[in-house]
């Protein structure tokens, strides 16, 4: 250790996730949708998705999925002074379904807001979180991405409804005051894009200031499909060069969920080792915002995701947004 100014950053200091009840699975949906089993796993890697059922809504997965990060890290609800959310699927127009979350968890004086950056969420909510630690206006934060997208599907569009599923992922940040070092822990990088040009490819055909309607998800899939990968690639090149690493330095990449194909594609074309990639797609299908955090959890509470491990988030959206995080655990 040397004497010198310390280095301020946000670690995850825990993690927590949940699920809804119900699980379906592709041959279940293929009873009421014109699709087969063996179309979604071949095209997608989808075998199994959780659906919401009553009394289940986004609010109440983040307050399931926080009360496990709280626990995981141990630190009690009320050391908590900011609270980002990241959903497009909010249990209402407003309050903030953050707001409900530190409700629910008998927070009462501390910061709660939403964001919305549809699947890249979670990685804009981290951003917001991480900057705030930083700069000085927070201590302890919960970040959380959650989703019900089974209540935007289009239930008769096969093209989208058999693609996505419900939940919500949670992490606890905490400030950490380091002196320099060689290897520095917590969020060492992140990058953020958006680009809404491409606003038409993947949107909800509703909302408040213009139907007046909640509005279902459309998608232009394959056009989608054709940015995800580019994007990704490029995002995570940026986010481990502003750390000063490279692709050999990587022990987890924490992909967003969509397709395993992209997944794949994304790997290859980044000359990363499969292996190395934390896939829930199978079990999860797409759950927007809530999948990266989900994916983290499952791979840390299995043992794969250890202390000391480098790490790295990327989500691609809607809008377009994409982005990337680099972090040593
Ligand atoms: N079951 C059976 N057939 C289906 C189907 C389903 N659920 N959905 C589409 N099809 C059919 C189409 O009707 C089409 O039939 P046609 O050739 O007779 O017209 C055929 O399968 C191919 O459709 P296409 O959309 O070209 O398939 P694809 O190989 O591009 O796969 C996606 C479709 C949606 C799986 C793929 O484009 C994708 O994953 N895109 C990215 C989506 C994404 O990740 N979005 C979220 C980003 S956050």
């Amino acid at each position: 250790m040397t004497d010198g100014p310390s280095v301020r950053r946000a670690r995850i200091a825990g993690s927590g996730s949940a699920l809804p009840v119900r699980r379906v699975s592709n041959a279940e949906l293929a009873e009421t949708v014109d699709t087969s089993d063996e179309w979604i796993v071949e095209r997608t890697g989808i075998r199994f998705r959780h659906i919401a059922g009553e009394g289940e809504t986004t609010a109440t997965l983040a307050t399931d999925a926080a009360r496990r990060a709280l626990e995981a890290a141990g630190i009690a609800a009320d050391q908590v002074d900011l609270i980002v959310l990241a959903t497009a699927t909010p249990d209402q127009t407003f309050p903030a379904t953050a707001t409900k979350v530190q409700a629910a968890l008998g927070v009462t004086d501390c910061i709660a807001f939403d964001v919305q950056a549809v699947c890249s969420g979670f990685l804009y909510a981290l951003s917001v979180a991480d900057s705030m630690i930083r700069g000085g206006s927070a201590k302890t934060a919960l970040v959380i991405g959650a989703e019900t997208f089974s209540r935007i599907l289009d239930w008769e569009d096969r093209g989208t409804c058999v693609l996505f599923g419900d939940g919500a992922g949670a992490v606890v940040l905490a400030v950490e005051d380091a002196q320099p070092s060689a290897q520095p822990r917590g969020i060492l990088s992140v990058s953020l894009h958006a680009d809404g040009r491409h606003n038409g490819l993947l949107y909800v055909d509703g909302g408040p200031s213009t139907t007046g309607t909640v509005g279902k998800l459309r998608m232009k899939g394959p056009e989608v499909f054709k940015h995800a990968v580019t994007n990704l690639a490029s995002v995570m090149h940026e986010v481990l060069d502003r750390a000063g690493l490279e692709i050999a330095d990587v022990d987890w990449i924490v992909p967003h969920q969509a397709n395993r194909r992209i997944l794949d594609a994304t790997a290859r074309k980044l000359g990363l080792a499969k292996e190395r990639v934390i896939v829930t797609v199978d079990i999860h299908a797409n759950t927007s915002a809530a999948s990266v955090p989900l994916a983290f959890d499952v791979a840390v509470r299995d043992g794969r995701i250890k202390p000391g491990d480098l790490v790295v988030f990327e989500a691609m959206g809607g809008g377009f947004t994409w982005g990337a995080a680099a972090i040593r655990l």
